[in-house]
């Protein structure tokens, strides 16, 4: 899995540390980032450690068990607990990933957890995803077509056809990839980051959507499909197993051929 940089850490200071319950039998230690905007104080590392008796095993666990059991303070998404909503998503132990699907077992020494990087932060782990949102909203995240659809019946796919979705319908939208990509880092002002572009394929490669050609119009720029260089830690760091650097590579393969 990719280390990623955190530039904003040299600015985290040592923050408040909640020592481990009396009696604790498997003592397992924690230090969050913790930033509000309500405080003016800079970002700070909280430590807490707690007894792993105490809840699950995954990190969600430990998450939840903090909240609700030592500081209520602490805010961070979730919502599924599966792996399927892809809120809790989130830098632990160095690499983007899901917290609910993260096992504390996994991680020798203490845990640390970060927001994503290189996004804004509304409060300690939860990210600010407007401007990704926006930029999903900008590639028509839906089925065009202007063809009706048969009465009374759904638009069929053969079994072919369904199966070149793959790979890509499982996207969650947690955007690991594209916080683990340096290209999206320095230029997700214009850069669409492999998340968006995954999603991007997603609607090419249907066969029931008849808006390719405009769908790669929407492409065709510097910024938005080729600030891409092939670094591969989207896909290393994809906590769903997903390639959205093949997805790119075969949007690029479409403008190729559509260029001659
Ligand atoms: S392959 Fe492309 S999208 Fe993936 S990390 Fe590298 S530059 Fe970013
Ligand atoms: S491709 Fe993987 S890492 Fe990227 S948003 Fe989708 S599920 Fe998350
Ligand atoms: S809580 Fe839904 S993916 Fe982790």
């Amino acid at each position: 899995m990719a280390e990623l940089t955190l530039p904003e850490n040299s600015k985290v200071k040592a923050g408040k540390v909640h020592p481990a319950p009396e009696n604790a039998k498997s003592p397992k230690t924690f230090k969050i980032y913790r930033w509000s905007p309500d405080d003016g104080k800079n970002p700070s590392l909280d430590t807490y450690t707690i007894d792993q008796k105490n809840c699950g095993p995954m990190i969600l666990d430990a998450l939840i068990h903090i909240k609700n059991d030592i500081d209520g303070t602490l805010t961070f998404r979730r919502s599924c607990r599966e792996g399927i909503c892809g809120s809790c998503a989130m830098n632990i132990d160095g690499t983007n990933t899901l917290a609910c699907l993260k096992p504390m077992a996994e991680v020798t020494g203490d845990i640390k957890i970060y927001p994503l990087p290189h996004m804004p932060v509304v409060k300690d782990l939860v990210p600010d995803l407007k401007h990704v949102y926006a930029q999903y909203a900008s590639i028509k995240p839906w089925l065009q077509s202007e063809t009706p659809p048969p009465p009374d019946k759904e638009r069929k796919q053969s079994p072919d056809e369904r199966a070149k979705l793959d790979g890509a319908y499982e996207c969650i939208l947690c955007f690991c990839c594209s916080t683990s990509c340096p290209s999206y880092w320095w230029n997700g002002d214009r850069y669409l980051g492999p998340a968006i572009l995954l999603q991007a394929y997603r609607w090419l490669a249907d066969s029931r959507d008849e808006m390719a050609g405009e769908r790669l119009d929407n492409l065709e720029d510097p910024f938005r499909l080729y600030r891409c260089h092939t670094i591969m830690n989207c896909t290393r760091t994809c906590p769903k197993g997903l390639n959205p650097a093949e997805a790119i590579g075969k949007i690029k393969g479409m403008m190729a051929e559509r260029q001659g």
